[in-house]
């Protein structure tokens, strides 16, 4: 299982990736513009420090824009992966950028018809947004089950990255379903760590060895 990091902090990404846990980068709008820096400036800082790939989001709306945005975004490092909206104009520029073999990551996926869409256009990687769906008090993983069975019946070569993920439960049930890859928030990522029984384990070995004799 792949982990991507779910932001676009360079100090989250630069501790995560001592630890071994970044296989690749998912950035969007909202987390970009919590940087406070220029949008350029943090998408190469990132793809300087992260050897995978890195989504970054083209804004447009229609499929002639976005194909020259996603063109403008690949130049910026070989490593990007260009975040496409899940519209049919958006397929169309998913269809059209990989034949160009630029790879793509089509977003704000929320159901199972829309990303076997986003299969048939030829996309990278899909990203179902299992997060906001329980927000909306749907069972977000049931649609992450729905798209593995679909790559599975058909041989569809789209790997689907689990996205919008708030817990580690989440995390936990796209590993056990054999997701390919989940984008993980540094603070999840933490969290996936901890259990009190090991603290307390720690804690009791810690004390213990104070009793014994040292010579
Ligand atoms: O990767 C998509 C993710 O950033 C969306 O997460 O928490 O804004 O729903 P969230």
């Amino acid at each position: 299982m792949k982990f991507f990091i779910d932001t676009a902090n360079i100090e989250e990404i630069k501790k995560a990736t001592r630890m071994g846990l970044v296989d690749g980068v998912t950035t969007n709008p909202t987390l970009v513009s919590r940087e406070n820096r220029p949008f350029l400036d943090v998408i190469r800082d990132i793809c300087e420090v992260v050897d995978g790939p890195v989504s970054v989001e083209a804004v447009s709306m229609t499929a002639d824009e976005l194909i020259p945005e996603a063109r403008k975004l690949s130049k910026i490092h070989p490593n990007v992966v260009v975040k496409i909206p899940m519209t049919l104009d958006g397929m169309v520029a998913v269809r059209q950028l990989e034949q160009e073999g630029i790879k793509t990551n089509v977003t704000l996926v929320f159901s199972p018809n829309q990303a076997l869409l986003a299969m048939k256009a030829g996309a990278s990687y899909i990203s179902p947004f299992v997060g906001r769906l329980d927000d909306a008090a749907h069972e977000g993983m049931d649609m992450v089950a729905d798209c593995l069975e679909i790559i599975e019946n058909y041989g569809f070569t789209s790997e689907i990255i689990v996205a919008s993920i708030r817990h580690p439960l989440h995390v936990l049930t796209a590993a056990r379903m054999g997701a390919h890859i989940a984008t993980i928030p540094y603070k999840v990522m933490v969290q996936l760590s901890k259990h009190p029984l090991t603290d307390v384990g720690i804690e009791r070995f810690l004390s213990d060895w104070e009793k014994v004799p040292k010579t």
